[in-house]
């Protein structure tokens, strides 16, 4: 697989992230709900150390609900914050400040013991491309979008967005590279669209799709194409094809379309809501 985080992108964003982690309490990591795994760089462990950590599980609405609710009980298990939200529509968002403020509590308790009472907690975004980074900040940030302005001396040339009296946003998220080197994450990545669709072949990929869906979530294909599951995949695309009326030039099938619309109705979640990825 192509990949476009060559080195120089991952010197930059680690350079960025560096500088940034510095300034914040907490790290407020954005993962995908349907591959939490995929999208999650596990570099971000040792560039947050010493951090408070949230996770949040984005684009909840296109996961699975049950595999949902076990990633929570995974992340809690672990002794992780951990929250489900889909920051396009905003459920899940009115409690976000309260989930940073009690993963930072211990903080806050030090804070109120030294006599500083409300100095607010200071957060970051991460994640990968395309996870939903500038929707959370633009949801997290709509009533009190002031801007804090640069606070010079410390946070130089650094803009923070005031959400409310507790919490200040650094109002550039930090971009994590995924882990490509791992076949199954690109695969799966290529899955939710986060991977540019021309550098991929996107028949291989569907096929590669239709084989999750039928074996994860029988009868979805069969539904939603009225077509025979218990094929060959290649069979199964062609049938999704001739369906849908996907020709080319001298009545031949345009398997190119066909890919392009099982992808697309995955991305966008006609097909129902389906996570990639559980926890083992
Ligand atoms: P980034 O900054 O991390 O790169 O991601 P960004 O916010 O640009 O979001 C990427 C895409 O994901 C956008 O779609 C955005 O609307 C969508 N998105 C973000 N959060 C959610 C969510 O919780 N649920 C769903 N279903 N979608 C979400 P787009 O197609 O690029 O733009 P648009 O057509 O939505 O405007």
């Amino acid at each position: 697989m192509n990949i476009q985080w060559y080195p120089g992108h991952m010197t930059k964003a680690r350079r960025m992230m560096q500088e940034n982690v510095k300034l914040i309490d907490i790290v407020v990591e954005l993962l995908d709900a349907r591959v939490p795994i995929s999208s999650r760089n596990p570099d971000i462990d040792t560039l947050a150390n010493n951090k408070y950590r949230l996770i949040i599980l984005n684009k909840s609405d296109l996961a699975d609900e049950k595999v949902n609710e076990s990633w929570k009980e995974y992340y809690r298990n672990k002794g992780i914050n951990v929250v489900t939200i889909n920051a396009k529509s905003g459920q899940g968002m009115k409690n976000i400040t309260a989930l940073v403020m009690e993963a930072c509590k211990e903080k806050i308790e030090r804070d109120r013991k030294r006599g500083i009472i409300n100095r607010p907690i200071r957060a970051m975004i991460v994640g990968i491309p395309n996870v939903g980074k500038s929707t959370f900040i633009n949801s997290f940030a709509k009533k009190a979008c002031a801007k804090v302005g640069n606070k010079p001396g410390v946070t130089k040339g650094k803009q923070w967005i005031k959400i409310n009296k507790n919490v200040e946003l650094l109002d550039t998220p930090g971009i994590l590279w995924p882990k490509f080197e791992d076949e199954t994450v690109g695969r799966h990545l290529a899955f939710i669209g986060s991977i540019n669709d021309d550098i991929l072949n996107k028949v291989e990929l569907s096929c590669e799709l239709i084989d999750f869906i039928k074996t994860e979530y029988p009868g979805i294909l069969t539904e939603r194409y009225q077509i025979e599951e218990d094929k060959d995949t290649s069979d199964i695309l062609s049938d999704i094809a001739k369906k849908r009326g996907c020709l080319q030039k001298g009545n031949e099938l345009d398997y190119e379309k066909a890919a392009a619309i099982i992808l697309d109705e995955f991305r966008n979640g006609v097909l129902g809501r389906m996570s990639v990825e559980r926890p083992v």
